[in-house]
């Protein structure tokens, strides 16, 4: 009888389509297929109409028994599917609720900062004000109007990194002064912040990054005296109280007279110690009057104006203030260093 045959022939194609499917959804589609209002079960009630009287209660149960059979069949597959597909869920989107938090940290400035930031805030409560210069310099700012001519011993020095023949990464801050003078007119009352570089030997006391203030004052009549009641006021102020310093005449081509300034060493509070050299000293600032020659280079009259001008490590002034006793510490970035701060 042709409605048997069609009854096998949907039967097998149904038990070979259940076997690929794999997703409750895949069982739902076929459940349409097989089952929907012109699925293939309903088609086969057109053929019923075929049949003689006296077949048609067979047919009839046996197209019942097929549309019975595969209705239990896709709820039994949608079932266990649809379990199977909760707990692959739970377990992708498993939280351990008795896990413990993570640690929020809170971000802060670099040490170097922190002690660049102190600095600046004292001396513009002191009437400075801040000024930049660039990291890249050329001769010209860096030694040249400082009144370090070529071949000059004194560029011997500061150890460069030149990047071409006249450019170079700026050995010390003092790059700003001439710059300011050019576009400004006295009274100057500048600071210049930033980082210096030099082709040093690396060791616990120097290092090829670094970072200074430089600082410098202009106007008729700005005397010696101006400069050393200037630092006084700074160190005090630094430090909150009166700080054993000393003041040592020294040369640098721009300053005329020069002096270097050092403070007692805290690590070993004069004793003698690896970062002061066992001198008890922390050689901190370089100072002196501005050089006629630097002046002229800026644009200032010299026999108008005079002025004053020094430049303070900020990586040995942090190390005095807190205790370093190496400088790398700075740029190694290690957080059981820096968490510190
Ligand atoms: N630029 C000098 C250096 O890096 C430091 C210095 C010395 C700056 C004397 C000054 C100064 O302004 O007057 O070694």
């Amino acid at each position: 009888m042709a409605l048997r045959e069609k009854i096998d022939e949907i039967r097998k194609g149904f038990s070979l389509d259940i076997d690929k499917s794999k997703t409750s959804k895949d069982v739902e589609d076929l459940k349409v297929k097989y089952l929907g209002r012109k699925g293939s079960v309903s088609s086969l009630m057109g053929l019923l109409k075929e049949c003689t009287d006296q077949e048609k209660p067979l047919c009839g149960k046996l197209i019942n028994d097929l549309k019975n059979e595969i209705t239990n069949f896709c709820e039994e597959k949608i079932i266990d599917f649809s379990q199977k597909e909760v707990e692959k869920r739970l377990e992708e989107e498993y939280i351990d609720v008795t896990m413990p938090g993570r640690e929020a940290y809170l971000g802060k400035y670099h040490p170097i900062s922190q002690m660049t930031k102190q600095i600046v805030g004292i001396l513009e409560g002191m009437g400075f004000s801040v000024e930049s210069g660039p990291d890249l310099e050329s001769d010209f700012y860096n030694f040249e109007g400082l009144n370090f001519p070529q071949e000059h011993p004194a560029r011997d020095m500061q150890d460069s990194f030149f990047v071409t023949g006249d450019l170079l990464l700026r050995t010390h801050t003092s790059n700003v002064q001439v710059r300011v003078m050019e576009k400004s007119t006295p009274p100057i009352r500048v600071i210049a912040p930033g980082r210096c570089f030099r082709n040093e030997t690396i060791s616990s006391r120097s290092h090829v990054f670094f970072h200074q203030v430089e600082a410098f004052y202009i106007d008729e009549h700005v005397s010696f005296a101006d400069l050393l009641a200037t630092m006084d006021e700074f160190w005090q102020k630094l430090f909150g109280k009166k700080i054993k310093t000393r003041y040592r005449p020294s040369f640098f081509p721009f300053v005329e007279p020069g002096l270097e300034g050092d403070i007692a060493c805290s690590v070993c509070s004069g004793e003698g110690c690896r970062l002061c050299k066992n001198t008890g000293w922390l050689e901190v600032i370089g100072a002196g009057m501005i050089h006629p020659e630097v002046l002229k280079a800026g644009g200032i009259d010299p026999e108008k104006y005079s002025g004053y001008a020094w430049g303070l490590g900020v990586e040995r002034l942090a190390m005095l203030l807190y205790d370093i006793k190496d400088i790398r510490l700075f740029t190694e970035n290690d957080m059981r260093f820096l968490s510190q701060f």
